[in-house]
């Protein structure tokens, strides 16, 4: 039952995808989005499969995974862009556009419940701390996926393994070592970035290091070391004393997250 239900939702949301995709000159936004969430599911299954969580969980997990970024098609064929503050919440869309698409037909209103309020919270700088337990289980792997994914997609940006595309990094201007000193003063005192002082890649690179302190789960936190994430972003940073410091300290939090303690 459990499989056929996530089974039926990828349908649907290949079905809503398909026209997007069809779209002449857009294909390539689009396409990493579809890209980004099947590998967002195949993280949630991972993580919730890992941990001791419960069936409800695990599946809503999934399907929150699957549809978290739905609102990212109607949002870049709205506003030409998947810069949130100059077009509108994503999250919102996804929720807005689930419903409307009736995506989650036949899915029992406790399981939908999860489901959409993980989508509306996977992209809220911190999750309120009053949540129902299995609501907040759900919204912690479906972020946990998300910023495990975006590590890899930007990797791959900035080592240009794939076509660049102004909106992949949301406009940053590449340079090899200058960097926003207030963006690597937050990370030291163990504070999660925020997109708003971001003009640089390397600030991007240092936020998305800093992402380490949101993880969620152990497991997260071992997938992000066997990948070795941290040391290809840190390969590609300024060597300069204050970032050696920073990447000793994250090198060190990692390795406390995965003892267990
Ligand atoms: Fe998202």
């Amino acid at each position: 039952m459990s499989e056929a239900l996530v089974e039926r939702v990828a349908q649907r949301f290949q079905d809503f995808t398909g026209p997007y995709l069809r779209e002449p000159g857009d294909g390539f936004a689009y396409r990493l989005k579809v890209e980004h969430t099947n590998r967002v599911l195949a993280l949630a299954t991972d993580i919730a499969s890992a941990s001791a969580v419960s069936g409800q969980v695990h599946l809503a997990a999934r399907i929150a995974a699957l549809l978290h970024d739905v609102g990212r098609f109607p949002q870049y064929k709205i506003y030409r862009t998947f810069r949130d503050a100059e077009s509108a919440n994503h999250a919102a869309f996804s929720v807005r556009y689930t419903l409307r698409g009736n995506m989650l037909a036949g899915v029992p209103a406790d399981l939908r419940r999860l489901v959409l309020g993980a989508v509306i919270l996977h992209n809220v700088r911190t999750l309120p701390p009053t949540l129902p337990p299995e609501t907040l289980a759900v919204a912690r792997i479906v972020r946990d996926s998300d910023k495990l994914d975006i590590f890899r997609v930007m990797i791959a940006h900035f080592s240009q393994e794939s076509p660049l595309h102004p909106e992949v990094a949301l406009h940053v201007q590449p340079h090899p070592t200058a960097y926003t000193p207030a963006v690597l003063a937050g990370l030291l005192k163990g504070e999660t970035g925020d997109y708003r002082e971001i003009i640089w890649g390397n600030d991007f690179k240092l936020m998305v290091v800093g992402w380490l302190y949101d993880l969620n789960y152990r497991r997260s936190c071992q997938i992000l070391h066997d990948l070795g994430y941290l040391d290809t972003i840190f390969d590609s940073l300024p060597h300069d004393p204050p970032i050696r410091d920073l990447r000793g300290r994250i090198m060190a939090h990692l390795a406390h997250r995965l003892s267990g303690a």
